[in-house]
């Protein structure tokens, strides 16, 4: 089995955990065949735009696509440069149809003690973000920032239809079929008209699944739920927005962001019948430690394994590689992020190295 994957390490600490993924995933003696790109800010300055148009072409070519990070304090201290490093996660996010973000949020009983909760509140913690990717806020028209001083005004539209709503829907309930059979459905019905679709639709999908225990939870009440009694959540969907804004939050409970992988799906197949998608860590592109070397590439690593898991079948393989974390973590090896006392702490290469010896 070839497996053909499209490689975006991107901007910041990207290339570094990026190449711990690779790493790890050489390790398993894998058939790959990789195809690279630049995206994000180097790939503004290289061909002056965040992805350019071979680039999706090579994503769309490719099985799947392992994405490292993008994004770089210039354009963030301009805000209305044209031309910005995320436009390349937002154009293969809509280019490659990827509508539904897998976001796992569990914590390990030896990370216990990094979260900043008490153990007693994060401990057996198991939920997946599930965030609609391709459409509300992000994508919706109008959208613009325009005027001058003293008329300036900007709208971003939450749009959503109900087929794009529905098929996340069903995402979430399939999801929690393969797990603890629970749907938290989280949008604002109590004050936005897209609230109140997201809510009508998410119930005439939870008729199809009585199986499925569900409830709908407004969103800022979910935010607070999730840090009190984090236990009580299986499958959380919701919008694009939210799903950003919460999946932040979420990694809180397992201690650092530098913990959480992602998996971008939508329904295209790959040439070996799984869904193509695209796998990321949550994280972003750090340039406050960029080339120091110290960025815990475990969310890259546990990206590649999601990535193993649903778009090539590799169930084993994707396990052996969370369990090679698992014991990294229970042998006290730590990067800085999720450092406590008593523990190692190791720099991006060693923690790769860390992984890679212990894929049994
Ligand atoms: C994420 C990130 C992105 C988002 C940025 C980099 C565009 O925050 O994947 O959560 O807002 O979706
Ligand atoms: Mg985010």
């Amino acid at each position: 089995m070839n497996l053909n994957i499209a490689l975006f390490p991107g901007d910041g600490i990207g290339p570094e955990v990026f190449s711990e993924a690779i790493k790890v995933l050489e390790a398993l003696k894998l058939d790959c065949s990789f195809t690279s790109s630049d995206v994000g800010a180097c790939a503004i300055y290289k061909h002056g735009a965040a992805l350019a148009s071979n680039t999706l072409e090579i994503a769309r070519n490719a099985d799947a696509v392992l994405f490292g990070a993008v994004g770089a304090p210039e354009f963030d201290a301009n805000p209305k440069a044209p031309v910005r490093p995320e436009q390349a996660i937002l154009g293969l996010r809509k280019g490659l149809g990827l509508f539904a973000n897998l976001r796992p949020v569990k914590v390990y009983e030896a990370l216990i003690d990094s979260s900043p909760l008490k153990p007693e509140i994060v401990r057996g913690t198991d939920v997946i973000i599930l965030r609609e990717l391709t459409g509300g806020s992000y994508f919706g028209e109008p959208k613009f920032n325009r005027g001058i001083k003293p008329n300036r005004e900007a709208t971003d539209a939450n749009y959503y239809t109900e087929a794009e709503i529905r098929r996340l829907m069903v995402m979430a309930f399939e999801l929690a079929r393969g797990r603890r059979n629970k749907v938290t459905s989280a949008d604002k019905a109590n004050v936005m008209a897209s609230g109140r679709l997201w809510r009508e639709v998410a119930n005439e999908v939870r008729s199809e699944y009585p199986d499925v225990h569900y409830e709908d939870v407004f969103a800022d009440a979910l935010a607070m739920h999730l840090l009190r009694a984090p236990r009580n959540y299986d499958v959380c969907a919701m919008d694009n927005l939210f799903g950003d804004i919460l999946s932040d939050e979420a990694s809180q409970i397992t201690g650092s962001m530098g913990m959480l992988p992602s998996a971008s799906l939508g329904d295209d197949r790959n040439r070996h019948g799984l869904r193509r998608g695209l796998y990321e860590p949550i994280h972003g592109a750090a340039h406050d430690i960029t080339g120091k070397g110290v960025a815990n590439p475990l969310a890259m690593i546990l990206s590649s394994a999601l990535m193993l898991r649903w778009s090539f079948g590799l169930h084993d393989q994707a396990s052996r590689i969370e369990r090679a974390v698992e014991k990294v973590l229970a042998d006290g090896l730590r990067c800085g992020d999720i450092k406590s006392p008593g523990t190692s702490v190791l720099g991006t290469r060693e923690m790769g190295d860390a992984v890679a010896a212990r894929l049994g």
